[in-house]
C-alpha cells in the first residue's frame, strides 16, 4: 500500500464561481454562490475563486460574504491590472482568514494589442500592479492570460517580474484551450528552469477545453512541476469550460500508481456538488460525462453486465461510492443479457426458474426493442404478465 502522506500535494483551486459562472447563461443567485462555495469548503478545496469583485456589487456583495463564512478554504478574488482593481477585490476578500488577490493581464501580442501596451510598458505595468496588489495582501497569485501563446522569453522575462514584485502563486493560463500535453509541460519546465526564483513560488495550471485536452494539458503541467490546478465542478466555463476538478481529482486518485500526487478533496462529495452545480447554473451534465455523467457507472450490453456482475472491476475502474453515488451499475435494455435479467429480477424479489427466466427473457426482449430503457416498474408489470399467463 502506498503512503500517499509522503506524496507532494497539489492544490486545488476552483474557479466555479468565477470562470465558471462566467459561461454565457450560467448566472447564479448569491445565495447559490454562498451555498456552492460552502460546499466546495466542506469538500477540502484549497481556494476557491469566488468571483470578480469589481464586476458587479452583487460579484463584491457575494464575494465578501463568502469570505466571510469560508471556514478552510482560501477566498480569492480576480482583478485586472489596475489600482482600481485591486484596491476592490482586497475590499471583499480581506474579511477570510485566509484571502487571495489574483490578478492578470494579458501578455500575448494578440492580448498585448488590447491595451495597445509594448512588452517594456506591459512590464512595467506587471510590476506596479503586482506590488501594489501584494502591498495589501500576503498572498497574491498573477496570471500572464494567454500564457500558451506568448513567446516564450517574454513569459520567463514577465514572470521574473511578477516574482520580485511579490506574487506567491504564478498561474499559467491556456485561455483558449490551445496547448496540447507535451507542450503544456514544457512551459512549467521552462519556468522552473530558466526564471529565477521559480522555486520559492507555487506554479498554477489554468487550461481551458477547447480542444477536449483540458484535463490531460493540467496532468501534463504537475508532472512538470505545477503544484495548483484551477477548475470547475462539471468542467462549467467560458465556451468548452474549464478542466474538471472532478476529472484531475480522480485520475490523481485512480491513477496514482503514475500520477503520485495527493489532494485534500474529499471525493464522496463530487456528485452530491456536481449535481447542486448543474441545478444552480441551468447546465445539464451530459450523458456520458467522464466522473459525473448519469452513464458514467451503468452497463447495459450483456456482456458487459455479465462482466461487473461477477467482477465489477472488470468494466469499472473506480467505485460509485468513491464520488458519493449509490452503486446502481445495471441498465436494462435491448443490449442486456439473461444474467443482467436474472440479477436484477432477483433484486426486485424473483427468484426464477431456467425456463421462467426464458420465458420472461423472451418478453423483456420484446419490450426493450419497443422502449428506450427499462425501469423497474416495466419488469414488475411483466412478471405481474407473466405470472396471470403461466
Ligand atoms: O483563462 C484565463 O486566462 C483566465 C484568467 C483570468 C486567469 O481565466
Ligand atoms: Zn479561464
Amino acid at each position: 500500500m502506498t503512503d500517499k502522506s509522503a506524496q507532494p500535494r497539489v492544490l486545488i483551486f476552483d474557479t466555479t464561481l468565477r470562470d465558471g459562472e462566467q459561461s454565457p447563461g450560467a448566472t447564479m443567485t448569491h445565495d447559490e454562490k454562498l451555498e456552492i462555495a460552502a460546499l466546495l469548503d466542506e469538500m477540502g478545496v484549497d481556494i476557491i475563486e469566488a468571483g470578480f469583485p469589481i464586476a458587479s456589487e452583487g460579484d463584491f456583495a457575494a464575494v465578501s460574504e463568502i469570505a466571510k463564512n469560508a471556514k478552510n478554504a482560501t477566498i480569492c478574488g480576480l482583478a485586472r491590472a489596475n489600482f482600481k482593481d485591486i484596491d476592490r477585490c482586497w475590499e471583499a476578500v480581506k474579511h477570510a482568514k485566509s484571502p487571495r488577490i489574483h490578478t492578470f493581464i494579458g501578455t500575448s501580442p494578440l492580448h498585448r494589442a488590447i491595451p495597445n501596451l509594448d512588452m517594456d510598458q506591459m512590464a512595467e505595468r506587471i510590476h506596479e500592479t503586482v506590488t501594489h496588489a501584494r502591498n495589501l495582501c500576503d498572498n497574491v497569485q498573477w496570471s500572464p492570460m494567454d500564457a500558451t501563446r506568448t513567446e516564450p522569453d517574454y513569459l520567463c522575462r514577465v514572470v521574473e517580474i511578477a516574482i520580485k514584485a511579490g506574487a506567491t502563486t504564478i498561474n499559467i493560463p491556456d485561455t483558449v484551450g490551445y496547448t496540447y500535453p507535451r507542450e503544456s509541460a514544457k512551459i512549467i519546465q521552462m519556468l522552473l528552469e530558466r526564471v529565477p526564483g521559480a522555486d520559492q513560488i507555487i506554479f498554477a495550471t489554468h487550461c481551458h477545453n477547447d480542444l477536449g485536452m483540458a484535463t490531460a494539458n493540467a496532468l501534463a503541467a504537475v508532472e512538470a512541476g505545477a503544484r495548483q490546478i484551477e477548475c470547475t465542478i462539471n468542467g462549467l466555463g467560458e465556451r468548452a469550460g474549464n478542466t474538471a476538478l472532478e476529472e484531475v481529482v480522480m485520475a490523481l486518485r485512480v491513477r496514482n500508481d503514475i500520477l503520485p500526487f495527493r489532494t485534500g478533496i474529499d471525493t464522496t462529495k463530487i456528485m452530491n456538488i456536481s449535481r447542486r452545480v448543474s441545478q444552480v447554473s441551468g447546465f445539464p451534465v451530459q450523458f456520458n460525462k467522464a466522473i459525473v455523467g448519469k452513464n458514467a457507472f451503468l452497463h447495459e450490453s450483456g456482456i458487459h453486465q455479465d462482466g461487473v456482475l461477477k467482477n465489477v472491476e472488470t468494466f469499472e475502474i473506480m467505485r460509485p461510492e468513491d464520488i458519493g453515488l449509490q452503486a446502481k451499475n445495471i441498465a436494462m435494455g435491448k443490449h442486456s443479457g439473461r444474467a443482467a435479467l436474472r440479477a436484477k429480477l432477483r433484486e426486485l424479489g424473483y427468484d426464477l426458474a431456467d425456463n421462467q427466466l426464458n420465458d420472461v427473457f423472451v418478453r423483456f426482449k420484446a419490450l426493450a426493442d419497443r422502449k428506450k430503457e427499462i425501469y423497474d416498474d416495466d419488469l414488475l408489470a411483466l412478471m405481474a404478465d407473466h405470472a396471470a399467463n403461466t
